[in-house]
C-alpha cells in the first residue's frame, strides 16, 4: 500500500491507528487533521518523523484534500464530530465534518480512484432492548438516534452511493464503543478515570443501566488494516468485542480498580434520547477475514488504561477542565 493517508490522525481512534500501522507495517503514513478541540498533536509525539507527517487542515478543504489524495496510495477516514452530548449542543460541525467532510473525500476518491476505508459506528443502527436476544449484524436497518449517529448514518450512505455510481473502491466498517488510551477526556471512561484522579465522583447519566459493547482502540485498528488488505470493494464490516457492560458496572469497576469504594459515584441528569443498547454480532469479519481481538479481557485492559491516564497527566489536564465546566452547565 506504500503511502496511507489518514483523516482524523490526531484524534483517539486515529492516533491508536497510526501508532498502530508504524509498529505492524511498513507503510509510511500522511495525518490529515483540522486539530480541533478533540485532535493532540502530542497523540503523535514520539513517532518517527520518516513515516508519519501531520498535515493541519479540514477535510471540507476540496483543493488540500486533492493534493493529498494524488499522494496516498490508500485513504483511511476517521475525522469526525464525533461526541453524542456534543451533538445535542450544537449539531452544525456535525454536518460539516462528517456529511460535507465525508463527501469531500469522496469526489476526491473518484478523481484519483483511491481506495478509501470508511469509518463509522454501530450507533447508525439505533439502539436494542436490554432484554433483546438479536444483535445488530452487517443487515439491521438503519435507525439513527442523535444528530451525531444520524450524520454518520448519512455519511455512510454516501459511501454506499459513490460505490454504486461512481465505482468508487470503498469500504465501511461499524465499530461499536472503543477504549484505550489518548481518548478524550469528555467520553464516559477516561471522564470517569481523570474524575477520580482529580478527586471528582464519577457521573453517571440516568439509572446507569444502558449497555455498551467495549473494544480496545487497538483491537479496532486490527480490524482497520484487515479490511483494507482483504476486505470486498463496497462491503460493509461489523467490528465488536463480545465486550457488553452496563454503564453502572463499569464506574463501579473503575472505582475498584483505582483503590475507590464501588459506590462513590454521583447518578446526574441523563441524556436526551438516551440509546438503552448496543451490541454487535462480528462473525462476518472473523469467518470472511479470520480477523479476532486480542484484548478479550476488558477488566485488565480497564487497568492498563487507567494506568495510562495516571501517568500522561500532561496530556489529558489542559482539557479537563474546560470539560468538566460544560456538563456542569448541563446538569452532569
Ligand atoms: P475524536 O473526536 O477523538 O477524533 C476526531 C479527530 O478528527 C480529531 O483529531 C479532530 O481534530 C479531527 N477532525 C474533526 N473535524 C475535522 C475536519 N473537519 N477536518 C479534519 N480533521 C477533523 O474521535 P474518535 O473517537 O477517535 O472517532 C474517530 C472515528 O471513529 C469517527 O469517525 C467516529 O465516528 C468513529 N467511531 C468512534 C467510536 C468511539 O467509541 N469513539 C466507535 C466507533 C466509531
Ligand atoms: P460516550 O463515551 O459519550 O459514548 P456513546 O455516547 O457514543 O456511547 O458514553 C458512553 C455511555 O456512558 C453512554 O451510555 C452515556 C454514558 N455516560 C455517562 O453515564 N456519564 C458520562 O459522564 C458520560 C460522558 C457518558
Amino acid at each position: 500500500m506504500g503511502n496511507l493517508l489518514v483523516t482524523g490522525g490526531a484524534g483517539f481512534i486515529g492516533s491508536n491507528f497510526v501508532h498502530h500501522v508504524v509498529r505492524n507495517t511498513d507503510h509510511t503514513v500522511t495525518v490529515l487533521d483540522k486539530l480541533t478541540y478533540a485532535g493532540k498533536r502530542a497523540s503523535l509525539a514520539g513517532l518517527p518523523a520518516g513515516r508519519v507527517k501531520l498535515v493541519v487542515g479540514d477535510i471540507c478543504d476540496a483543493e488540500l484534500v486533492d493534493g493529498l489524495f494524488a499522494d496516498a496510495d490508500a485513504v483511511v477516514h476517521y475525522a469526525a464530530e464525533s461526541h453524542n452530548d456534543n451533538s445535542l449542543h450544537d449539531p452544525r460541525p456535525f454536518l460539516d465534518t462528517n456529511i460535507v467532510g465525508t463527501y469531500t473525500l469522496l469526489e476526491a476518491a473518484r478523481k484519483h480512484q483511491r481506495r478509501i476505508h470508511h469509518i463509522s459506528t454501530d450507533e447508525v443502527y439505533g439502539d436494542l432492548e436490554l432484554d433483546d436476544p438479536d444483535r445488530f449484524t452487517e443487515s439491521t436497518p438503519y435507525n439513527p438516534s442523535s444528530p451525531y449517529s444520524s450524520t454518520k448514518a448519512g455519511s455512510d450512505l454516501l459511501v454506499r452511493a459513490w460505490v454504486r455510481s461512481f465505482g468508487v473502491q470503498a469500504t465501511i466498517s461499524n465499530c461499536s464503543n472503543n477504549y484505550g488510551p489518548y481518548q478524550h477526556v469528555e467520553k464516559f471512561i477516561p471522564r470517569q478515570i481523570t474524575n477520580v484522579i482529580r478527586g471528582i465522583r464519577p457521573k453517571l447519566y440516568g439509572k446507569g443501566e444502558n449497555v455498551r459493547d467495549w473494544i480496545h482502540a487497538d483491537d479496532h485498528s486490527s480490524a482497520v488494516l484487515t479490511i483494507l488488505e482483504r476486505g470486498t470493494i463496497g462491503d460493509t464490516y461489523l467490528i465488536g468485542a463480545d465486550g457488553e457492560r452496563d454503564n453502572k458496572g463499569v464506574v463501579e469497576l473503575i472505582l475498584e480498580l483505582m483503590g475507590e469504594s464501588r459506590e462513590a459515584y454521583d447518578h446526574v441528569r441523563d441524556r436526551a434520547g438516551h440509546d438503552m443498547r448496543y451490541a454487535i454480532d462480528s462473525a462476518k469479519i472473523r469467518t470472511e477475514l479470520g480477523w479476532a481481538p486480542v484484548y478479550a479481557d476488558f477488566e485488565s485492559g480497564l487497568a492498563a488504561t487507567i494506568d495510562w491516564y495516571r501517568t500522561h497527566e500532561d496530556w489529558w489536564s489542559e482539557s479537563k477542565d474546560g470539560v468538566e465546566a460544560f456538563y456542569a452547565t448541563k446538569g452532569q
